[in-house]
């Protein structure tokens, strides 16, 4: 029986290292950020992002471990994000829990970090567990910088993707339109600071594939529709206007992604909904939502901040639940950029 988990997060631009158990209660949870490193290139770099985990990674562990209370004889197997990610950033990880499920003589297995976000509403801690009669199946709304896709969860394993972007994910739509109007980065959580104070309906900007039948989403229409905004108006009317034009921009992508998630909940009848991922920390995007679960009586779970944004707890209650079921990794696994094939059954049209 795995009780306690090591988990391991190196997916992208956060190290992150958590002691969770196979109920989902999580003992430590520790990250570093690294948006000071990325900041002056106004994105992430992929290689800078590898030599930061691989300083932060062990001090992390040392502290995970000690701010559970545990020692290594608690620990019973260790995970690892090894898909999908940057390849560099992935490695870091998984050498690391390959070396200490060596010397250790600990299981480990290699998890999907999607499968993660995915599961995060089951985690639990002093100040956060989800609603008793929440469990599946659910709808997921999964929209960080990196990924923004609709997947109907049935249980552990069993997922479906029923809608994607075609092309930008939103956090990317709300970072690129950060930079465009000189709020650097990262940039949505200023998009979202700066909206506070502005008008949404200041600009009808396009809400791509919001009536088609799909649940696929679009946001590159969008991107470029801002970009030539700004260039007709310049600098100085941009900053002139520019809380009502992030207001503007985000309610587009709020309504995009709230109409999507409502559509799918009437189609597949679910009243289960969860959002997750960095983006899902926006504040008009959680009291969109919230109304819209009051008014059509959804129960619908957005996990706190730290389990929404990457993090290795929701990795590791997956690895918990995986590996007492018999699934283990051995030392071949690789890491992959990509998801593998059967991480996710694809129901889109296409
Ligand atoms: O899940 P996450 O931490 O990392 C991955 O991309 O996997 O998500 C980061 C994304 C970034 O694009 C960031 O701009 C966006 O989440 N984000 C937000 C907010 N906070 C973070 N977007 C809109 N409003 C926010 N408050
Ligand atoms: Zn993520």
């Amino acid at each position: 029986m795995i009780e306690n988990v090591l988990a391991i997060e190196t997916s992208c631009d956060d190290t992150s290292v958590a002691i969770v158990d196979k109920s989902g209660w999580v003992h430590s949870v520790v990250s570093a950020s690294q948006d000071l490193a990325h900041e002056p290139y106004g994105g992430i770099v992929p290689e800078i992002a590898s030599r930061n985990h691989s300083l932060a990674l062990l001090p992390l562990i040392e502290e995970a471990l000690k701010k559970s209370n545990k020692t290594w004889k608690d620990i019973h197997g260790i995970a690892v994000t090894n898909r999908p990610g940057l390849i560099g950033a992935l490695i870091v990880g998984l050498v690391t829990a390959k070396t200490i499920s060596q010397i250790r003589g600990l299981p480990y297995i290699g998890v999907n970090h999607l499968e993660g976000h995915l599961l995060a509403p089951f985690l639990r801690d002093s100040t956060f567990s989800p609603p008793p009669d929440f469990d599946y199946p659910y709808l997921g709304l999964a929209i960080s910088g990196g990924h923004t896709s609709l997947y109907l969860i049935h249980g552990l394993g069993r997922y479906e993707v029923i809608g994607a972007t075609k092309d930008d994910a939103a956090g990317e739509a709300f970072d690129k339109f950060a930079k465009m109007v000189g709020l650097g980065f990262p940039g949505g959580v200023r998009v979202d600071q700066e909206s506070k104070k502005g008008n949404e309906k200041f600009h009808d900007f396009p809400r791509s594939l919001i009536h088609e039948e799909s649940f696929d989403m679009s946001f590159s229409g969008l991107k470029s529709s801002a970009q030539r905004l700004v260039d007709e108006w310049g600098k100085e009317k941009v900053q002139l206007h520019l809380s009502d034009l992030c207001a503007s921009y985000q309610e587009a992508i709020v309504d995009v992604l709230l109409h999507k998630l409502d559509r799918a909940a009437k189609h597949y009848k679910i009243k289960k909904l969860i959002l997750t991922g960095g983006v899902s920390a926006n504040s008009r995007l959680r009291d969109r939502a919230m109304e819209m679960a009051q008014k059509k009586s959804y129960q619908l779970v957005i996990p706190p901040l730290r389990y929404c944004t990457d993090n290795a707890a929701m990795i590791g209650y997956v690895g918990a639940l995986r590996m007492n079921r018999g699934e283990f990794s051995d030392m071949n696994l690789g890491p992959s950029p990509q998801l593998w094939p059967d991480d996710f059954k694809d129901l889109r049209q296409k």
